[in-house]
Order: structure tokens, then sequence, then C-alpha cells
């Protein structure tokens, strides 16, 4: 029996809802998901791993034995909401099962797309919709988050911790290919890349030196650089200038969240952790928000979102712009969560997106 991707009829999606917010935000994605993929001849089975503090709390399961096989050989995708709760104090089930999915499953892209819905969600002044619509594209496999490194004379006055950046040829030039070939198959023109190779002479010399050498491979493409901190300033000051962004995992981590302010905040990013043509993860950007838990009242939207990755990578793209379309329409409607200013529940929402998706027709 084939078991890769491309032959299997029946998709199969994972589904780890994990802790706090997650266990709300998605089952109401898996349901409005659903009923997107019921309007067409396509079929996906989906199957729930209980995953999270709960469980880790009862029998001390994180990421159990034969996981990360399982996933590689049984399913196409990953729906992941969030992880980490008070009552681990550690977060240690969290990295187990985070970090350990992205590291393992070799997730080498991490994409952060930051779209402006609706012209209301933005903090910046006179920006319309075209204005903020770019990708950012972050390294998520290695850089200063390999967990290379170590201390020394640990408590001591005269103690010494070094984090350790690591940076591999192929590591580099299969993140930057990605942004180009991204941003040649969407016609999107443009691909910037950031670092700070001023100060950070070795490691980002050699993203200097490949970004010269891929951009030869796409002529048509304009290629730009800035250092990560105009572009920071940059972003907030005119991001209609940008298109598609690659950087390394921690610029990429935090720019990311502050493009994901521009366009309305935490509650509606998605995120897709990405091995092109392998089983990828997709999850709201979010984390579990204990702080709102159980009221009923959290964001259902960057669930929705990231499940709209997930359509894409799928090569469901039809489906992926009708849950965008659903969210748009929601946020134009104020059919919206408190976060965003709103009155709604989590599960009013959900229901409003479902109405939407189920009596809208799909573009041919
Ligand atoms: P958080 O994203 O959970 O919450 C930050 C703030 O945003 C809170 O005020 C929260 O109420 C609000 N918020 C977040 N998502 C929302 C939504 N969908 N609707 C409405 N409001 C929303 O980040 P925080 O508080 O730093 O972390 C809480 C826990 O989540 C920690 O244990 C942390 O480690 C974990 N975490 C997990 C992530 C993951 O699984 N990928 C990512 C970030 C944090
Ligand atoms: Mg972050």
């Amino acid at each position: 029996m084939n078991t890769s991707a491309e032959w299997r009829t029946t998709k199969r999606i994972a589904v780890i809802p994990g802790d706090g917010i997650g266990l709300e935000v998605i089952p109401e994605a898996v349901r409005i998901l659903q009923a997107a993929i019921a309007k067409t001849e396509r079929k996906a089975d989906f199957v729930n791993f209980d995953w999270g503090a709960e469980r880790f709390l009862r029998d001390g399961t994180t990421l159990p034995a034969g996981a990360v096989e399982m996933f590689r050989s049984d399913f196409d995708a990953i729906l992941f909401g969030a992880v980490g709760d008070p009552r681990v104090p550690s977060n240690r089930h969290a990295a187990d099962i985070l970090l350990g999915l992205r590291a393992k499953l070799d997730l080498y892209v991490n994409a952060r797309p930051v779209e402006l819905l609706d012209a209301s969600l933005t903090p910046l002044r006179d920006r319309s919709e075209d204005d903020i619509r770019f990708v950012i594209f972050r390294e998520n496999t290695e850089g200063l988050y390999s967990g290379l490194g170590g201390q020394f004379r640990r408590g001591d006055p005269q103690e010494i911790a070094i984090q350790e950046d690591v940076n591999t040829r192929r590591g580099v030039e299969r993140i930057i290919r990605y942004a180009f070939a991204y941003a040649r198959s969407r016609q999107l023109g443009k691909v910037l890349m950031s670092d700070k190779s001023n100060a950070l002479t070795f490691g980002h010399e050699l993203w200097q030196r490949v970004f010269a050498e891929v951009r030869r491979e796409y002529p048509e493409i304009e290629a730009r650089h800035l250092y990560i901190d105009t572009l920071v300033a940059e972003l907030v000051r005119d991001p209609s200038q940008f298109r598609v962004i690659v950087t390394c995992n921690l610029f990429g981590d935090i720019a990311s969240d502050l493009a994901a302010q521009l366009a309305g905040g935490l509650g509606i990013a998605p995120s897709g952790n990405i091995h092109p043509g392998k089983v990828s993860l997709f999850e709201p950007v979010h984390g579990s928000a204990p702080n709102i838990a159980g009221k009923g009242i959290a964001n259902p939207v960057g669930a929705v979102l990231a499940s709209a990755m997930l359509c894409d990578h799928l090569d469901w793209g039809d489906l992926g712009d009708l849950l965008r379309d659903a969210v748009r329409a929601a946020v134009r409607a104020r059919q919206t969560t408190r976060d965003l200013g709103g009155t709604r529940s989590t599960r009013e929402v959900s229901d409003w997106l479902l109405e939407y998706v189920t009596k809208t027709r799909l573009a041919t």
C-alpha cells in the first residue's frame, strides 16, 4: 500500500487542541473546516489527540514514542491549538510536544501571513486593506533556537552564559529558496531578506552570500535587503512596501509578532510550520491564554485562518479562500469577540462563520 500524501485520496488530518483556549477554538475551527470540505467531493479524516497538560498531569505523556513516525507516514497535516498550563510551571510538556514536532518533522518554514482584513483593525493611521498584505518566512529549525550553548560558573559573579547562533549552509539556503519560490508561484514580484550582518559578521554574512546566489535564479523578482532594526521601523512606517520577508529564527519570531499587531493582533494571526510536500503543522499564533480560558470568549479566527493555511497546504486553495472570505465578512459585519471590540462569544462567531461557509458558493 502506498501511503504517501500524493496517493491518499482521503486526506488525514491530525488535531491537537492542546491546552486552555486551544481546547475551545480548535473544535470550532474543525467544525467550520468540515463544512467547507463537505461542499466538495473531497474527503478528510480527522483524528483527535489529547496531548496537553491534562494528559501530562494524569500519566506523564508528552509526545508518545512513535508519534513522529506516525505523523510522517499516516497524516497529511496537523491542526494544532496551543500548549501551556499554569499547573505545569516548567511547561515541559509544551516544549516536548510543540518544539518536538517542529524539530523532528523538520518543519523548516515558519510562515506568518499578515493581512489586514478590515481597515478598522490596524492601529496605524490612514491604512487600507491593500497596504498591509505580506508574509514573513522565519527559519524554524536553527539559529539562536538550536539549544546549543552552556553555562559556566552558574550562580557565580563571574558566571558565563553562552547561546550559540547556528547557521548552516543548507538551512539558510532552503528557507531563502522557499521565499523566492513562493514569490514566483504567486507572482508577488519581490522578496526582502533581513539579517544583522553588519554586527553578526560570521553567521549572517553567510545569509548575505546565500541570498546573493539564490536571487540569481529568480531574475524577475526584485531582491532587497534591510537590517532587522531598519525592517521593524519600516514595517511600522510603511508596511505597503513589503510582500515577502525572509529572516532567521529569532528575528522572525519578533518581527512577526509586531507584524501581527499591524493587522489586528494575536487573536486573529495564523501560522504554518511547513516542510514543503510533507506533513506540516498549522496553528494560531496565540498561546493557551489561561487568563480567558473557560470563559467562552476566545477569538476563534486565528484557528480558522490556520485551517485556511492547512487547506492551502493540501492544495485546497479554494477552501482556504472561502475560509478567509468568511472571516473578512464576519469582521465587516462586526461579528467579533471582545479582543476585536465586539461582543460575541467564541460560539457565536463560529456559528456565524459556519453559516457563511455553508451558504456561500465555492468560487470555481
Ligand atoms: P497568549 O497568546 O496565550 O495570551 C496573550 C494575551 O492575548 C492574553 O491576554 C490573552 O487573553 C490574549 N489572547 C490570546 N489569544 C487570544 C484569542 N484567541 N482571543 C482573545 N484573546 C486572546 O500568550 P501568553 O499569555 O504569553 O502565554 C500563555 C501560555 O501559552 C503560556 O503557557 C505560554 O507558554 C503558552 N504559549 C503557547 C504557544 C503555542 O502553543 N504555540 C504560543 C505562545 C504561548
Ligand atoms: Mg512568538
